[in-house]
Parts: C-alpha cells; structure tokens; sequence
C-alpha cells in the first residue's frame, strides 16, 4: 500500500492507492473514532462491497446504511434531502462519521451532506470508479447539480481519509474504466510529460485491468491532483487548479445538453479535451502531431474523440455560459500548450471556434 499525503494545512489527509485495501479493518478503524457511522452507497455498489466494508468496521461500530439509487440524475436536493432525513431520524448528532462508498456520484453528494450537515461532520471516502480514485474522491470539491447546471450547489469540504482500493474496480464496467482513464490523460496532458508517456507504453494493461498497472496510474494521478489542490485549494480565478478543468469547459456542455448521464462525465471530458486540443492548434499552441498523440490515446482508450454529431456551436455556447468557469462574462478555456502544459485563457475567439464546433 502507498500513502499520498495531500498537504493543506490542519485539513491535510492520506489517501491509501492499493489492492484489497477494503478488506483490512486497520485501515478504516484508525480513522474511526466514534460510535456511529453512516455508509453511503447505491444500489449497484451496495451488494458488491457493503458487506465488506461493515465487516471491517466490526461490531463495535452501529453502522447506518443509506442505499440511494444509483445514477447522475439523483445528485439532486431530493436525494440530499434522503440523506438528512435518514441522519436526523437516527438522532445523529457532530460525532457521525459519513463514509462515501461508490463513484463520483455517491462521493460529491456524501460530501456535501457532511459539509452541512450540523455545519459539518467528519467523512470518509471510498471511492469505488476509477474517476473518483483519480479524481473526484480528492480534493474536496464536494456538492450536487442543479436544473440549471451541473455541480452547482457545492462546498469545498475534505474527508478524514481516502482509501482508493483498485481491486474494486474489477466489477467496474468497461466503459466507466475508460471514463476514468479520460481524467488520467488530463494529468499526463496538463502538467506531467513522462506520465502521458507512460500511458502510451502501458495502455494495453490499463485496459485489461492489471492490478499493479492500476494502482501506479492512481498514484500517479493523486500525486498530480494533490499537488496542484495544496498550491490552490480553493480555485483561486487564476490559480493552477483551474487547470485540471482541461475538457471540461466543453464536457460540460456536452453532458448538459445530451442530458446527464447519456454521456459519461468521462466521456464528455474526453470529446472536450479533443476540441480544446483542436482549439490549441488553430491557435498555434499545440503541433499537428501532438494533437494527433492525443487523439490516439484517448482512441486507444475507448473514449470519443469528438462531440455529438447533432451539437451546434449555438449550444456549446448557450451550455458554457452556465459554467462556473465563466469569469466576469467571459468563458474561459483551459487549453493545451504541448504535452504536459496547459494554460488558462479566455482569449477564444467564435472564429477559431467555428471550424472546430460548427463544422458537425
Ligand atoms: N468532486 C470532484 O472534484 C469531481 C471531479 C470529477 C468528477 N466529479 C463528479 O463525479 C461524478 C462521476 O463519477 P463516476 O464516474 O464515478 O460516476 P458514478 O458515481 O455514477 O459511477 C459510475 C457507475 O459505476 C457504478 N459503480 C461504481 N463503482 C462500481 C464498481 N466498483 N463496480 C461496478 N459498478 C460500479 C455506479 O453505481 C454507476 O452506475 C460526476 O457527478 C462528476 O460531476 C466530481
Ligand atoms: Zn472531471
């Protein structure tokens, strides 16, 4: 097992990249001091491993379970509402513990409910996707969507613990393992040369889920996000974690407009870092064949690489208006200087946009 500490001060934490972490109570028991807990998962996760994970925490523990349904659609107010529902029936009070149990989904939404639940209750996470092990699990951006827009109502909130278990993700569809391996490219892609590298070498593993392949692109996934989260934790507007939004400016307006869940977070993420690639060509920031390199691995992946046929420019722009990216009125674009940099612009004209997004 590897520990990567994310380093922020009184709020800094370990995650824990390995195989068969879950099954090993030492693990979750050193971070549990108190007498309840409440385990959040869904219902395809719950009859995988929540049986698992009770047993590590033993009997001394009264565990709650909450079983929400399983879906993007569901991270909603209504189903938060469950949560605090559940939480104030059973009389909880500041001691709960919350552990997260699943993908992104279950980990945003369990986040939020300890961010205010009594103004704040200790949490865990155990993310269950390859997205939430690379991504979402660390850092603290926690929160629900709104009608509106995606990810809207939110906190910056961090857990007690990561424990990132990659031999959880045997059960994991193929397709969620390529979304996943989308946000892994955006680290090698923005800040870490020799890692993208590294993916070109070792695809064939990744796809076939070899374990210790698996656990080396954790790690080297969280070391990135964890440094870049201890320079910016709070997404300061010209700060370096805005980087990390890399294809999501235009993923966003992708899973926006399909409608969540048709397309994978991942998914979208990928066809957006495609076109901010496209973007950084027309813009002579990136060379023909970086663009080509990067359109390869995320091919290789079995990720798209390009947008819905039927998305109009109109609609990109009408989606990205609503992004939380948007800065005084101005979208900004995170789009690729080379492999392994990027920077923060809004200095994206419709002119340059129009080939790229108006062309399907
Ligand atoms: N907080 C952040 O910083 C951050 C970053 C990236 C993404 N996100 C959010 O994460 C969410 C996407 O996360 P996700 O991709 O993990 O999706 P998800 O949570 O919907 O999980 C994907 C699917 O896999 C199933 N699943 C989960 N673990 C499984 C397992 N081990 N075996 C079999 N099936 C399993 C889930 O039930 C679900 O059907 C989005 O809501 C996105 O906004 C947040
Ligand atoms: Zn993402």
């Amino acid at each position: 097992m590897k520990t990567i500490n994310i380093d922020l001060g009184d709020r800094s934490y370990p995650i824990y990249v390995g195989d068969q972490l879950i099954d090993n109570p030492t693990i979750l028991l050193n971070h549990i001091h108190t007498h309840t807990v409440v385990v959040v998962t869904n219902t395809t996760v719950a009859p995988l491993y929540l049986d698992t994970v009770t047993q590590s925490l033993g009997d001394n523990t009264h565990i709650i379970p909450i079983i929400l349904p399983d879906g993007e659609q569901y991270k909603n107010t209504e189903t938060l509402n469950t949560i605090y529902e559940v939480l104030l029936k059973n009389k909880c009070d500041r001691e709960v513990m919350l552990i997260a149990l699943g993908g992104g989904v279950i980990g945003d939404i369990t986040g939020f409910a300890a961010a205010s639940f009594m103004r704040g209750v200790k949490f865990i996470q155990i993310p269950t996707t390859l997205l939430s092990q690379v991504d979402s699990s660390v850092g603290g951006k926690t929160g629900i969507n709104h009608a509106l827009g995606k990810n809207m109502i939110g906190a910056f909130y961090q857990p007690q613990c990561v424990i990132a278990d990659v031999g959880l993700l045997k059960t994991l569809p193929d397709r969620e393992l390529s979304a996943g391996l989308a946000e892994v490219i955006k680290y090698g892609l923005i800040r870490d040369a020799a890692f993208f590298v590294w993916l070109e070498k070792t695809m064939p593993s990744l796809i076939n889920k070899d374990p210790s392949t698996l656990i080396e692109a954790v790690i080297r996934s969280c070391e990135n996000k964890a440094d870049v989260v201890a320079q910016d934790e709070f997404e300061s507007s010209k700060g370096i974690r805005a980087t990390l939004n890399l294809g999501h400016t235009f993923g966003h307006a992708i899973e926006h407009a399909m409608g969540y869940g048709n397309w994978l977070h991942g998914e979208a993420v990928a066809a957006g870092t495609i076109i901010a690639s496209q973007v950084a060509v027309a813009q002579n920031r990136l060379s023909e064949a970086e663009l080509r390199r990067i359109i390869d691995l995320h091919a290789a992946f079995n990720l798209p690489i390009a947008g819905p046929k039927n998305m109009t420019m109109a609609t990109y722009i009408k989606h990205m208006s609503h992004d939380k990216k948007v800065l005084a009125g101005k979208i900004r674009f995170i789009i690729p200087t080379g492999i392994g940099s990027a920077i923060v612009t809004d200095d994206v004209t419709e002119s340059v946009l129009e080939p790229i997004l108006g062309a399907r």
